[in-house]
């Protein structure tokens, strides 16, 4: 089995954080997020993957390379342009074993779902594609999919308005995993942007051999601050299956915490961080290097590698601090706000770093 997984965008919802980083390398607890997907990938016998790439693409080829010391064979497509998720899965046609059933997965889902499960219903109907869905208490800022009776699709309701929706209909969303037959693959326009979801998907579905797979396993989007956060959270407390270690806090290699310093509430703490006396974490994910002076106080915050927190300091809810920036000691900072990278939050607010730019 081969999968493809897409990891091309540019996470502009995690900025500035993707700014230095593309968002499948974002740590989830102990690892790159896109691990959880590589090891959840490997637990259901799939060895054979290709990274689909536009945005910051050394960053993973640097870290994970052939793949070969972890068991996988893992290649490499780049966008030449960003082609879209329906684009970019035709681009890779040339990596894959073009008589091979081939497994999608967007490179931002925190997900524990059966794929054996997925692949043996998409077998059994002889399907062209297979989409997991995910159910939504409210489908209004999604797009909708509708099944028959024999779960194949019967429509795609984008961003659906109260009136569009059918009493007692289930509310399932695209889960952002799929199953596709090779002429499915094949038939995606070469060479030109298109989205998997609004472009391609509809119009295989008015074809016929489209279905859907309603699934209640854990799913998550982690890409924005609020969703990140949730998918540490909820990997530490055990909610999904992954290989991370669960508890209330994970703190990495050669953290030094000052006397009477805490950290929990399904906190991170990144290599080589140091907290000083005093200072308290609750609910943070901080990338490695992190500085954080006595007394200082984070909450519900996401921290990028490198930042200083002066003593005293506060940075509060909703808060996103950018690689390198500076919060001076004593400082408040409550969200939402985003810090910019090598930004710098004092008592006259939050401002671009008298170094930006060099
Ligand atoms: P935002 O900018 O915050 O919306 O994030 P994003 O760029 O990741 O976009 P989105 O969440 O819609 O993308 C879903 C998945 O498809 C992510 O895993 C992206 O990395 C991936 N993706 C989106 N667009 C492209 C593309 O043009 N090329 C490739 N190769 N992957 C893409």
């Amino acid at each position: 089995m081969q999968a493809v997984i897409l990891v091309g965008g540019k996470g502009t919802r995690l900025r500035p954080l993707t700014d230095t980083r593309p968002k499948p390398m974002m740590t989830v607890v102990d690892r790159p997020f896109v691990t959880h997907q590589l090891d959840h990938l490997q637990r259901h016998g799939v060895t054979d993957v290709v990274f689909s790439c536009g945005y910051l693409p050394d960053a993973l080829r640097d870290h994970f390379g052939d793949g070969q010391d972890r068991g996988l064979s893992i290649r490499y497509v780049v966008d030449p342009e960003p082609l879209g998720t329906g684009g970019a899965v035709r681009n890779a046609w040339p990596e894959l074993d073009p008589s091979a059933t081939t497994l999608v997965l967007n490179g931002d889902v925190l997900t524990d779902i059966d794929l054996g499960a997925v692949l043996a219903r998409h077998r059994e109907r002889a399907a062209a594609g297979t989409i997991v869905l995910t159910p939504v208490a409210d489908p209004g800022p999604f797009g909708l999919v509708r099944l028959l009776a024999d779960d194949s699709v019967e429509a795609f309701v984008e961003k659906p308005a109260p009136e569009e929706l059918r009493p007692g209909e289930p509310f399932r969303i695209n889960a952002g995993t799929y199953v596709l037959e090779p002429a499915l693959v094949q038939g995606i326009p070469e060479g030109e942007p298109c989205s998997i979801e609004r472009d391609v998907f509809p119009a295989v579905a008015a074809q016929g051999g489209l279905y859907g797979h309603p699934s209640d396993a854990y799913w998550l989007d982690i890409g924005t601050p609020a969703a990140y956060l949730r998918a540490n959270r909820d990997v530490l407390a055990g909610r999904v299956r992954t290989d991370s270690p669960v508890g209330d806090a994970h703190l990495s290699a050669d953290v030094v915490l000052g006397a009477r310093a805490s950290v929990g509430g399904g906190s991170v703490v990144g290599a080589g961080c140091r907290l000083g006396d005093g200072a308290s974490v609750s609910g943070c994910v901080l990338g490695d290097g992190v500085r954080v002076g006595s007394g200082a106080e984070l909450s519900g915050c996401i921290v990028g590698a490198g930042v200083s927190v002066g003593d005293g300091a506060t940075v509060g809810e909703e808060v996103v601090v950018g690689d390198g920036a500076v919060v001076a000691p004593g400082a408040t900072v409550e969200g939402p706000v985003k810090v910019p990278t090598d930004g710098l939050v004092d008592d006259d607010g939050v401002r671009e770093s008298e170094h930006a730019g060099r």
